[in-house]
């Protein structure tokens, strides 16, 4: 699968430095990090160590402080665990926005077959070398120039066998995926050019039962998201009561039955972090 979003494709033809076609495109390291910047940001070997620790980093090389904040620790495999308590049926399931790769690897423990897709190229490459290998190494950023070696390892009960990933585009996914009885959207909406393209089309991929887990902090930037597409935020209406409204139109019928908020760090160096909360919505397809 190799779907190209063509507006993205043109941001980064005017940012990038073409190697070998798209999927060997190269964003200098020196981008800022994932907590702005815009879509390219996720191309870059910056972006790739920053989620290898988070996905995979040891918990105190995440958060070393003792005062921090442990909660937020260990997010893709509570968010797995979150989507896997709820769905009754454990045969499929499907992870968009799947990063490198550390949800859909704790999803493996519980499902038959897990899906990953993503966006960006250089996330789903780094993802499937820790399925075929097992490991990987990178670099974290100390301060200014300085780093450290770390080798990502896939978490002890993970199932890489029954896991498989591609590039994608979650807004424009084919039919022929086939339909899940778990979808995971973690931190995408707020991520995406059309996200409520992404909502009138997500849930024609559940089974009848199948589950629905929408987690987004509703961090909005109009870098990732024109203002007049965001779900809610913009004077009277926040986004989740928005997103509720705007599911209940579907097509697709579907149940809120769950909600809760899920804590997130993301170490960007020594002294820095990303302290996110994210509203976590279990949606059931009636
Ligand atoms: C904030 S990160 C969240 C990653 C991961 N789900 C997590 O919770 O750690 C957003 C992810 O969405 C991906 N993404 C952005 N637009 C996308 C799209 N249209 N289709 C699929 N993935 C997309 C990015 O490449 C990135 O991996």
């Amino acid at each position: 699968m190799n779907m190209i979003r063509k507006p993205l494709t043109l941001i980064l033809a005017a940012q990038v430095t073409w190697v070998r076609g798209v999927s060997q495109c190269v964003v200098p390291s020196t981008v800022r990090s994932t907590a702005a910047s815009g879509s390219q940001v996720y191309e870059s070997k910056r972006a790739v160590s920053e989620y290898l620790l988070f996905h995979f980093g040891a918990s105190d090389d995440i958060m070393p402080y003792s005062f921090g904040p442990k909660s937020a620790l260990e997010f893709p495999q509570r968010i797995a665990e979150l989507g896997a308590v709820h769905t009754a049926n454990k045969r499929r399931a499907l992870d968009l926005g799947c990063s490198v790769g550390g949800a859909a690897f704790h999803l493996s423990e519980h499902f038959d077959e897990v899906v990953g897709i993503d966006f960006s190229h250089h996330f789903v490459d780094a993802a499937n070398q820790m399925k075929l290998d097992g490991k990987m190494g990178y670099q974290i950023l100390e301060q200014g120039q300085i780093f450290s070696e770390r080798l990502a390892r896939l978490p002890q009960n993970a199932r890489p066998e029954r896991v498989t990933f591609a590039q994608g585009d979650a807004t424009n996914m084919p039919a022929s995926l086939g339909t899940f009885d778990l979808i995971i959207a973690s931190n995408l909406l707020c991520r995406l050019p059309q996200p409520k393209k992404f909502l009138d089309s997500v849930s024609k991929f559940l089974n009848v039962g199948g589950n629905l887990l929408l987690i987004s902090p509703y961090s909005w930037l109009e870098e990732y998201t024109p203002k007049e597409d965001w779900v809610g935020a913009l004077s009277n209406q926040y986004s989740y009561d928005a997103l509720i409204e705007y599911m209940k139109k579907q097509d697709v019928p579907l149940l809120e039955t769950h909600r809760e908020d899920v804590p997130f760090l993301i170490r960007e160096h020594q002294r820095k972090f990303q302290y996110g909360v994210s509203d976590a919505i279990v949606f059931k397809r009636i």
